[in-house]
């Protein structure tokens, strides 16, 4: 066995296809991402990144677009920009041709020569999902994801959300990955689960043991996820309109959340066990009716999103909602599940609630006003704040509320913390799969969510309310 090849699996010479290389998602979040790894010697010390796109582009060009990303968003030790851009070439060419396919291949395997071994291959999909079929099917026919053997350079496929716009699409989708690919080489991204504090969820509620007991309908009244955002759709009229707050962030990132929130104990911290118990939680939940679904959503849109660019004037797209959703677990059963989400609404924050029931006998203080609650935020605050109550000084025995609590700023240096797509890139190159979904549990979102949409738009129930930009909805429960 030579040197290379003795290297653990994730430092093994490694070759980063990235399609739509000149796009967004590229620009605010996979550079930076590779960068970080980069600095943090977190990548393998041999690798390549190839760039595809349409654009009329070459190597150059492609790493002077690159390098002004870097400098206009103020990337740490411009010193390093050279040598992490040179690791950078381009490939021109449409995502639907045959050739240019062939010859990626033929590029990727003189590579392999050079380098005297099977390297490693990573196909990120940067690009809307409209191209996935084409990239999938190009990419399985031209060889590019065969590995070369069960032991010897793996290939793996990348893909964001949104995975299909209804439960239809999205089983179409997974068989045409399932008949393409074996599932350990599909990641299929949602970044929520990236995130430093959602990391922390689970690590959280299993190892405090004063949570396990109180972890249930018996002490939980109800448990909210919000993630409410003061940005309008900005400059994402035209996507945005097609797909309305509750595909965008309720479908994926929000059930995520609530997923890890209600799930059961894991057997073991393995991530076939965690999964299938995200799995079950998402798949406990309660689908509704139409009558339901009048009683139980609310839906909204912000005065002025019909003058938004691309939007169509006559929009009845949502672009804020309220669910209130209930889980058939046994220990979430009857518990409400809210999830609420907008644009342009007043605050900024996600996060989830969890608020207790009181104390069966309310000896001190005013009955219904001494409920604990667990805060849990998730941005901007990165923290974790628990209310409860305690005798004011005095002859009384008067209480107030007061706050435990633990900041991550505050706690730990900004070093230290790694970013959603950093932490999900570094695992997609050592090959964990805990962070990524799974196809059942994509399933799951969409039966939960597409009667609330088909009832929402077919039925025009409950009917869309609106709301002045920049001021919260006042809900009242
Ligand atoms: C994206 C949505 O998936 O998530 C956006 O398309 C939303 O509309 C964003 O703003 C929120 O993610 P983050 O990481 O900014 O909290």
């Amino acid at each position: 066995m030579n040197a290379i090849t003795a290297l653990p699996k994730f430092e093994l010479p490694t070759i980063f296809v990235i399609f739509g290389v000149t796009g967004d998602l590229v620009k605010k979040k996979i550079l930076k991402a590779l960068y970080h790894l980069y600095r943090k010697k977190r990548l393998p010390a041999r690798f390549r990144v190839y760039g595809f796109s349409r654009r009329d582009y070459d190597d150059e060009k492609l790493q002077t677009y690159l390098r002004e990303i870097m400098e206009s968003q103020k990337y740490k030790d411009p010193e390093q920009f050279d040598a992490f851009l040179a690791a950078f070439y381009y490939v021109k060419g449409d995502f639907s041709t045959k050739s240019a396919y062939e010859d990626l291949a033929k590029t990727l395997g003189r590579i392999d020569g050079e380098w005297s071994i099977c390297s490693n291959k990573l196909f990120y999909l940067a690009v809307p999902p409209a191209s996935y079929s084409d990239i999938v099917t190009n990419l399985h026919n031209s060889g590019l994801t065969e590995p070369c053997s069960p032991e010897e350079g793996w290939t793996r496929v990348i893909l964001e959300k949104p995975f299909g716009t209804d439960l239809t699409t999205a089983l179409e989708l997974d068989t045409q990955l399932g008949t393409l690919f074996k599932e350990e080489q599909i990641y299929r991204v949602d970044h929520y689960l990236g995130k430093e504090t959602v990391k922390n969820i689970l690590v959280f509620r299993f190892s405090n043991s004063f949570l396990t007991p109180s972890w249930n309908k018996n002490y939980i009244e109800k448990i909210e996820v919000r993630l409410l955002e003061n940005l309008d759709v900005q400059s994402r009229g035209d996507f945005y309109d097609k797909v309305g707050a509750l595909r965008d962030v309720g479908q994926n990132h929000m059930l995520q959340l609530l997923g890890l929130f209600i799930m059961d104990h894991p057997y073991k911290f393995i991530p076939e066990d965690i999964k299938n118990k995200r799995s079950e939680a998402l798949a406990s939940l309660h689908v509704m009716d139409a009558s339901e679904v009048g009683k139980k959503t609310l839906r909204g849109q912000y005065k002025g999103y019909h003058q938004e660019k691309g939007v169509d004037p006559k929009s009845q797209t949502e672009t804020y909602f309220r669910i209130e959703a209930r889980s058939n677990l046994p220990d979430f059963d009857g518990v409400p599940l809210i999830l609420e989400s907008g644009k342009a609404l007043e605050c900024e924050m996600i996060e989830v609630i969890v608020t207790f029931k009181e104390t069966p006998l309310c000896l001190y203080g005013i009955e219904g006003e001494q409920k604990n609650t667990l805060h849990y935020h998730i941005r901007p605050d990165e923290k974790i704040t628990m209310k409860f109550f305690a005798k004011k000084p005095g002859f009384s025995n008067e209480t107030a509320e007061h706050e435990l609590g633990f900041d991550y700023n505050k706690a730990y240096s900004k070093e230290l913390f790694v970013d959603d797509y950093e932490s999900l890139l570094f695992d997609i190159i050592r090959g964990d799969q805990t962070l990524f979904v799974s196809t059942q549990e994509i399933l799951s979102e969409w039966k939960f969510i597409e009667p609330i949409i088909k009832t929402w738009r077919n039925q025009n129930i409950p009917q869309l309310i609106e709301y002045e930009k920049g001021k919260n909805i006042e809900i009242k429960s």
